[in-house]
Order: structure tokens, then C-alpha cells, then sequence
């Protein structure tokens, strides 16, 4: 099938390419010619593990231009895959949405049908308006009737540092229309992931005892929501882990210990139960702000979600707190901050818990360093006026600082040389805001260690 996908960030990009590999033909629009330049050269703007190589295999088949017109009028199926920001009301700004349906509008082509399917994750309702923006471009064309456009809704649930892993191999794949024809043509685009036809990636194996995914087909309202519903829960669940950390602390019980104890039960499950510095990214916050405004609209509050907000924002404040009184204030101390993605295997910073911390210390007057593997120019761009030290090598970091604050689980936290660190430190203090290392290593190494929920 012929696709053009309408935004070619962590979601359009990871599903163009994996359409592509599954024997599509795919075009990939983007409005950002330094985006283009990259793709252009086979080169991923994003860090996304496997994707680049998987870009270099597809090649033939797929393209990547700024011309909206151009690649949607002999497209089967149009994808809109771009942003949709939090206002300063929390709500989903839909602007990104509307203007690529717009512009989809301006390219289609008489005589023609397609499928137009909403990607983005969309305030509930932003199906029948997207209907009625495509109606107003074709009548003011002057072809309407003369273009069968159906618009389903299709939420995506790729992870970022996994997202080919979640394209290839998903839990579940919803579709939300209201006619079953767009949805036949959605189950033939997928068919290949659905009845897992396809040859793996080298590098991807298809997982042992991976069950077909299921179709979910539903109304688009109920896709919608099915997309706001799932983020929400995974939120709460890391609220929850954190809340019950903070108890941990207060009567001395080891929080890593009760997820374990906890996740066993299938009810439970072990996933999204570690405690840490709270959740960030670009869709668990501004989904659940979304999903509080859309509430607050219909006058129906979200009293859990929004809960699951405020514990986000006080694990960031608490981690603060505990090295204000181990180092007496850290007015003029030298905190180096380890980790800036807002989890590991990313480049994104959008709301990492990381640059939180960084704000906070930098408000109290800190001097702080910061380290990532590989999302340094993104931090550095969105901080572009704080006064930060990035360096590149941990060790570096360490030498005369204060404090070490581990706020990313990146795994080559794992291989750090504990002692070598601490000895080079003013004050051996190591806040492992993600539980990632062993307390009694690292104290045994010389640190002074606090960890998030345990001792
Ligand atoms: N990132 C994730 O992990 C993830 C997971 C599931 C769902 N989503 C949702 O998917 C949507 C996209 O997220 P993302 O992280 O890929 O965003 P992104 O910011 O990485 O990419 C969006 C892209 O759209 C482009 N764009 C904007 N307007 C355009 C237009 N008119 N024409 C062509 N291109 C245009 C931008 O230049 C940008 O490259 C959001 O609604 C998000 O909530 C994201």
C-alpha cells in the first residue's frame, strides 16, 4: 500500500520505517528542513536503538519530503503524526493537528478514496472535527462528494528506547471508525505485524512466546480515549510506587523490596513499580494534564490523575530536600547531575524528571555539571540560558563535586567505577534517584548513599 505520514518525529519516524520494512511504500512529510536534511542522508535526527539501520534497509522504499500535496494525492493511507503540545491550560493543543489535515485537504485528488488516520494522541472529539476541517477544504475546493475520505483513529503505544521492539511486536493494535471499510484497510496495512508474516530484523528477534496481537476495533471516541485511559494508569502506578517509597523512608521498610513483593501478583504486575524521580517525557505529562482539562471541562474532575500530578512534582522536590540536608544546604555546592534523557535508551528530555532537579538546585544557588550518554545537545538546547557545566566524561563530573545525583538508569551508570568516583569527590554524597546501584557497593566504596524508598 501507498503511505504518507504526516510528521516524522519519534512516532511518524518509527512508523514509517517499520511500515516500509513490512513491504509498504511509504512517504514521510516534515516541515523541519534540518530533520529532512538528516533523513535525506540516512541519518536518524532522534536516538532511537535499531533505527537508523533499519532506515538504511527500507531505503527503496521509502521517501521523505516537506510536501504535504505532493505525497498524500496517490496515497492509500494518510497518517498524522505530529505534535500535540499541553497549552497553558493543560489541554492538548490540536493547532499541529488541524493545519497537516488542512494541508492533507489541499493535496487530495479527485476520483479517489482514502483512509485518513489520526495517530497523534488527540483530545476525545478530535475525530469529528478533523472530519469537518477535510469537508470545509474539499467544499471550498469545490469537491466535495467528488472524494471519499474516511478518518479512523488509530492511537500509537510505542515506548521511546523501545519503540521498534513495540511497532514490530505490539500488545494490541486499536482502531477506532466508524465504518468498517477504513478498518479492512487498516487490517491489510497491518497485516504483516498482525498475523506476524514478516522476517525479523536481525537484531530484533521476534520474542519467544509472543502471541499475535489482537485488532481492537472500536468507535473513534472510545480510541481516543483508550490512548488518554492507558497513560494515565502507567502515571499512577509510578505516583503510587512513589508515594508508598516516601512511607518506606519513614518506617524503614526497602520500597525495591515491597514492588517486587507486590508485582508478583498478577493483578499488580511488575512493570512501571520503580520508584525514583517520577515520570516525564513528552506524553505522560502532558497526557495527564490533557486528560485533567478535558474533565474540568465537562465539569468532572479527575481527583486520582490529578493526585498522581501533585506526588510527581513532590518526588523531584523531595530529592532536592534530602540533599539539602545531607550537604546543610547546597547553596555554592557543586552537585553533578548523571543522566538527562528522561529515561534510558533516549535522546528526549521533553520534562525529564533530570532537568527538574537541575531547575530546583539551580534556583538554590548550586553550581551544577551534567552528564548523558547521548542526550547532551537536546539538554543543552533546553537549557540554553541555565548555567550549566555539561561534561563528558562521569568521572570529570565527580572531581571536587559536592554531591552526585543519578537521575537516569542508563545501564553505563551500572559499570561506573564507584570508588574511583568518590575518591576524587569533596563530599562523597551519591542520591540514586533511580535505585540503580547496589547501596551496600556503594557505600562500600566510600559513599555517603541515599537511595528512594530504602535506606
Ligand atoms: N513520543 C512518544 O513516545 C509517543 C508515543 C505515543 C504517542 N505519541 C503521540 O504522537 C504524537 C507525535 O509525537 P512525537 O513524539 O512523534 O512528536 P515529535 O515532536 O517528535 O514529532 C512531530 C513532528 O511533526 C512535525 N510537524 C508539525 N507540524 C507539521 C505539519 N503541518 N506537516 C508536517 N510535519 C509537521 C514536526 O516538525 C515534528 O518533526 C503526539 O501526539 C504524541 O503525544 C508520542
Amino acid at each position: 500500500m501507498k503511505v504518507a505520514i504526516i510528521g516524522t518525529g519519534y512516532v511518524g519516524l518509527t512508523t514509517g520505517v517499520c511500515l516500509a520494512y513490512i513491504g509498504h511504500l511509504v512517504t514521510c512529510v516534515d516541515i523541519d528542513p534540518a530533520k529532512l536534511e538528516l533523513l535525506q542522508r540516512r541519518k536518524s535526527p532522534i536516538h532511537e536503538p535499531g533505527l537508523e539501520e533499519l532506515l538504511g534497509t527500507v531505503w527503496n522504499r521509502i521517501g521523505f519530503t516537506s510536501d504535504t500535496s505532493a505525497s498524500v494525492a496517490d496515497a492509500d493511507v494518510i497518517m498524522i503524526a505530529v505534535g500535540t503540545p499541553s497549552k497553558p491550560t493543560g489541554q492538548a493543543d490540536n493547532r499541529y493537528v488541524e493545519e497537516a489535515a488542512r494541508e492533507v485537504a489541499q493535496g487530495l485528488q479527485p476520483g479517489r478514496n482514502y483512509v485518513l488516520v489520526i495517530k497523534s494522541t488527540v483530545p476525545i472529539g478530535t475525530n469529528r472535527r478533523v472530519v469537518h476541517v477535510v469537508d470545509q477544504v474539499l467544499a471550498s475546493r469545490g469537491l466535495k462528494g467528488e472524494i471519499m475520505v474516511r478518518v479512523a483513529s488509530n492511537p500509537e503505544f510505542l515506548s521511546e528506547g523501545t519503540a521498534l521492539r513495540n511497532m514490530f511486536y505490539p500488545d494490541r493494535i486499536v482502531v477506532g471508525a466508524e465504518d468498517p471499510g477504513s478498518v479492512e484497510i487498516l487490517r491489510r496495512l497491518y497485516r504483516p505485524i498482525l498475523e506476524q508474516t514478516f522476517d525479523p530484523p536481525p537484531f530484533l528477534p521476534r520474542p519467544e512466546g509472543y502471541d499475535l496481537p489482537p485488532l481492537i476495533t472500536t468507535d473513534p471516541v472510545s480510541a481516543e480515549m483508550i490512548k488518554y485511559a492507558a497513560n494515565a494508569f502507567l502515571a499512577m502506578k509510578i505516583s503510587f510506587i512513589n508515594e508508598i517509597a516516601g512511607l518506606c523512608e519513614k518506617v524503614g521498610a526497602d520500597v525495591t523490596e515491597v514492588a517486587r513483593g507486590i508485582g508478583l501478583d498478577p493483578r499488580i504486575g511488575p512493570r512501571f513499580l520503580e520508584a525514583g524521580l517520577g515520570w516525564g517525557g513528552s506524553c505522560f505529562p502532558k497526557d495527564t494534564a490533557a486528560l485533567i482539562a478535558m474533565g474540568r471541562e465537562l465539569s468532572y474532575p479527575l481527583r486520582l490523575v490529578e493526585a498522581a500530578r501533585e506526588v510527581n512534582t513532590l518526588q523531584r522536590e523531595r530529592a532536592v530536600e534530602k540533599l539539602q540536608e545531607t550537604l546543610k544546604g547546597v547553596r555554592g555546592r557543586v552537585i553533578g547531575v548523571l543522566g538527562l534523557a528522561f529515561k534510558p535508551g533516549t535522546d528526549d528530555v521533553r520534562e525529564s524528571p533530570s532537568l527538574d532537579i537541575i531547575r530546583l538546585l539551580l534556583e538554590r544557588e548550586a553550581h551544577v555539571r551534567a552528564h548523558d550518554p547521548v542526550a547532551m545537545a537536546n539538554a543543552r538546547k533546553a537549557l540554553r540560558n541555565a548555567e550549566v557545566e555539561f561534561i563528558e566524561d562521569p568521572y570529570e563530573l565527580a572531581n571536587g563535586a559536592d554531591a552526585l545525583v543519578l537521575a537516569t538508569a542508563w545501564p553505563e551508570y551500572r559499570q561506573l567505577d564507584l570508588r574511583k568516583l568518590a575518591k576524587t569527590m569533596r563530599t562523597p554524597v551519591l542520591l540514586d534517584g533511580r535505585n540503580l546501584l547496589d547501596p551496600a557497593e556503594a557505600r562500600e566504596a566510600g559513599f555517603i548513599y541515599l537511595g528512594v524508598g530504602r535506606q
